[in-house]
């Protein structure tokens, strides 16, 4: 029986003072049995949040260097973030992809160097408006997996938490119907078998302006096992409705 996943990236919200209230407001969440729940700060304040969290409370990063040390100005590495307590790491999230130059090549590096300190990389996929309307969907998520996993040995693909996240339905209002959604994560749950017999027990999140309203029937589609969250894990209050919703 697959737990159903929720994380939170904060993207670049939430300063020391939001944290602090975040930290305190959480402390009244209860976390169902079959949950997982996690939240991404910005780095500076990871290490600080990691050692203030609850037992119930993953602390991630929203990025981790392909370098392991020298001269690269601005990174943190894999080691650096398990020295901190960090547990998962996102890589390849579309924002990265767009802004900041990941490619499929660097996502592959990104999630190696995670798979070495035990750090659990989540990763992103998820096609644009444009490849979306022009139905090339599959292909593009297709091509962003098989990019990582024809680089990733077949028994650690069992420790991949992936995340399809539609571009076109991030920070937009726009969720993707459960029917649609649920028809990706069936996609991608078929092409992780071909690489690993574990792909049954793998953990597929949904991303793109999940919510308290969606998330429930969203989490009952049956190759979705919970979901990556942008705004409306900012605040407790909204992010505990889509804790409730797991239950
Ligand atoms: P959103 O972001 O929930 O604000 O759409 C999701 C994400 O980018 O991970």
């Amino acid at each position: 029986m697959r737990k159903t996943w929720v994380l939170g990236n904060w993207k670049l919200n939430n300063d020391s003072q939001a944290i602090r209230q975040w930290l305190e407001d959480f402390n009244q969440v209860e976390v169902p049995g079959n949950a997982v729940v996690g939240v991404a700060p910005v780095s500076i304040y990871s290490q600080h949040v990691a050692a203030q969290a609850p037992q119930n409370l993953l602390v991630g990063s929203q990025n981790v260097s392909q370098f392991d040390g020298g001269a690269y100005t601005g990174e943190v590495s894999a080691t650096m973030l398990a020295d901190a307590r960090i547990a998962f790491s996102l890589v390849g999230h579309s924002e990265r992809r767009m802004y900041f130059g990941e490619t499929n090549e660097i996502t592959k590096d990104k999630v190696n160097a995670l798979l070495q300190t035990g750090i659990i990389p989540v990763l992103c996929c998820g096609e644009s408006q444009v490849q979306y309307e022009t139905g090339k969907s599959q292909s593009v998520v297709e091509s962003q997996l098989r990019a990582v996993l024809d680089h990733v040995a077949a028994e650690d693909v069992a420790k991949l938490v992936i995340a399809y996240e539609p571009v076109w339905a991030i920070g937009t209002g726009l969720t993707a119907t459960p029917e649609y959604a649920q028809q990706m994560h069936q996609f991608i749950r078929a092409l992780v078998a071909e690489y690993s017999s574990s792909a049954s027990d793998l953990p597929i999140l949904y991303g793109g302006s999940c919510n308290g309203s969606n998330a429930k029937e969203l989490f009952a589609q049956a190759d979705i096992d919970g979901g990556l969250i942008g705004g409306a894990s900012l605040k407790v209050s909204d992010f505990n409705k889509i804790i409730e919703a797991v239950r």
